[in-house]
């Protein structure tokens, strides 16, 4: 970072302060990760949001969920922050290593019923956070639970039943970091430090500054017009000659990405080092891939032969959203809210929209969409702007995966569709007392998800334990197209899930099991995590006993 950026980073830092906090205002980690407005923009080295940590084996925290001025060029109004001595944390990324005891006290400063839930973290009922008991406003929620998950990027975000979208895009989110031996061995390798050259990079798509859906949005999702990395439109990096590891994890409420790494517009093969679980067994290559909402990905940008002066783009690629043709009960009249009025009408036709993308804008009820899904884009740009020796060796094995049996397992199916207006599973809607799936502990199962031909794409989210992909079947020739095993397996379905995208048409065999004993009967969720999905109740109950 020049000087010149780094004290108007600084400066654009310092300028922010935080609405609805008492006692200490200080804020030594401000949730914007963008430059000044002044249109530069960068991803800093080591400073605020999810770049700054906070170690879970140092004692309890108090997480509030609250307001936050929107300052510096930070897009959210709401923020998780962690109060340390005279500091405020926002968006702080939680480390922890398998056993650590964490004791997390949320604070709910918001003036609606709130929850927080720990995406990809294995736990019993009382510490999941899904739903099933909220914090009114003003109260608290005193979680305490032992991390029993490998190491992986996991994350936290709201989940009160139908308000979960809303608060989600309002800034209510940040990363859980495991850590273990396999993860200390890798960046031992590569030469790894968080924050400088292993680089969380959250993507969310904004549209309006304050959440607003209607009735397209909640069926198809809602989708932004721009998109952020860590909160910036134009992210950059002022890179190296070396490689660099992007732990990514797309935080939108409904949009799915192709990312590539290109140069002069042409994809770059990468690998894929690990997913929502954790590492893959093998450092995998690939050169796009599919992230669906709520799915991490562990990518490999090496920029060791990249000339100085030149760059490399993180883009989503063109493709193909398949998205549902909107019923007749859909509400397609265009919609304006008193403070955002006009914000929907967009400013310039799409420029980098394929021939999918451009069916997608002449949908009824949306003229046109300034970024229709599967648009391309570049998200972030590395301009590489210094040569640095880079001998570490990429380690050939990255991790054993737990082994999952499904020899003689039942295989369940779950049929995702729309009906009556509804999205649903097995012809369902979410019932918060219901269980229509019961498994006992410590039994594998297969789940056939099978998505309909008149659907559109669902991200299946399950709580509670990590599943293994087992096989695509009948997959859209733009997703068989990366397949890389006879089973029609993506890169970044191997090893560890606990979200899965299952396109239209497409059936998905995945292996579940839930293993932990925790004393009594346990409820989990599986749902999509299309937000308006989810919130529109496409959801189901597990009870494993
Ligand atoms: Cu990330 Cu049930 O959610
Ligand atoms: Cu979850
Ligand atoms: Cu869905």
């Amino acid at each position: 970072m020049s000087a010149t950026a780094r004290r108007a980073f600084l400066k654009a830092a310092g300028a922010l302060t935080l609405a609805g906090v008492s006692g200490p205002v200080r804020t030594d980690a401000p949730p914007s990760l963008c430059g000044p407005a002044s249109g530069t923009r960068l991803l800093p080295p080591g400073a605020g949001g999810w770049f700054g940590t906070v170690d879970l084996a140092a004692g309890p925290v108090e997480l509030a969920a609250q307001t936050v001025a929107p300052t510096g060029g930070m897009p959210w109004t709401n923020a998780y922050a962690v109060v340390q001595g005279d500091a405020v944390r926002l968006a702080p990324t939680f480390v922890a290593e398998p056993g650590t005891r964490a004791r997390i006290t949320l604070r709910n400063r918001l003036d609606a019923p709130t929850i927080a839930h720990w995406h990809g973290l294995a736990n019993d009922v009382a510490n999941d956070g899904a739903g099933f008991v909220v914090a009114a406003p003003g109260a608290t929620y005193a979680y305490d639970f032992a991390v029993r998950n490998r190491a992986g990027l996991h994350w936290y975000h709201p989940h009160p039943h139908g308000t979960a979208a809303g608060q989600l895009y309002s800034g209510l989110f940040g990363l859980i970091r495991i850590d273990d031996d396999d993860e200390r061995r890798l960046r031992r390798a590569l030469g790894l430090e968080w924050g400088v050259t292993e680089l969380p990079l959250v993507l969310q798509d904004r549209r309006d500054a304050i959440y607003a859906a209607d009735g397209v949005d909640r069926h198809r999702g809602l989708l932004g017009h721009e998109a952020t990395v860590n909160g910036c439109t134009g992210a950059w990096l002022d890179a190296a000659t070396r490689r660099y590891r992007l732990r990514i994890l797309n935080a939108s409420s409904a949009r799915t990405y192709r990312l590539a790494l290109t140069r002069d517009g042409r994809p770059m093969p990468f690998h894929v080092l690990g997913n929502d679980g954790g590492l893959l067994a093998v450092p995998t290559p690939c050169e796009s891939c599919f992230v669906s909402p709520a799915e991490r990905v562990d990518l490999l940008l090496d920029l060791r032969d990249v000339p100085v002066g030149a760059s490399v783009a993180l883009e989503t690629l063109d493709f193909d959203p398949m998205h549902a043709r909107l019923p007749e009960s859909v509400d397609t009249a265009p919609v304006t809210h008193g403070r955002e009025a006009g914000s929907r009408e967009p400013a310039a036709r799409p420029s980098a929209a394929g021939p999918a993308a451009a069916a997608a804008v002449n949908s009824p009820g949306r003229t046109w969409h300034a970024w229709p899904e599967g648009g391309r884009k570049v998200l972030a740009t590395f301009r590489v702007r210094s040569r640095e020796a880079d001998r570490g060796r990429l380690p050939e094995a990255l991790s054993a995966l737990p082994p999952i049996d499904v020899a003689g397992a039942p295989e369940r199916a779950l049929r995702l569709g729309f009906n009556k207006g509804r999205w649903r599973i097995n012809d369902r809607v979410y019932a918060m007392h219901e269980t229509p799936i019961e498994l006992p502990r410590r039994t594998s199962e297969v789940w056939l998800l099978r998505n309909y031909h008149t659907s559109m794409p669902h991200a299946m989210h399950v709580h509670g334990t990590h599943f293994r992909v087992l096989e695509r079947e009948t997959s859209p020739e733009q997703v068989n197209a990366l397949a890389i095993d006879e089973r029609g397996r993506l890169a970044t379905d191997l090893g560890l899930k606990d979200t899965v995208l299952v396109w239209p048409g497409e059936s998905v065999r995945i292996a579940v099991r839930f293993d932990i004993d925790y004393d009594g009967a346990q409820t989990y969720l599986l749902h999509c995590h299309n937000m308006e999905h989810e919130d529109g109740g496409m959801m189901l109950g597990v009870r494993v006993t």
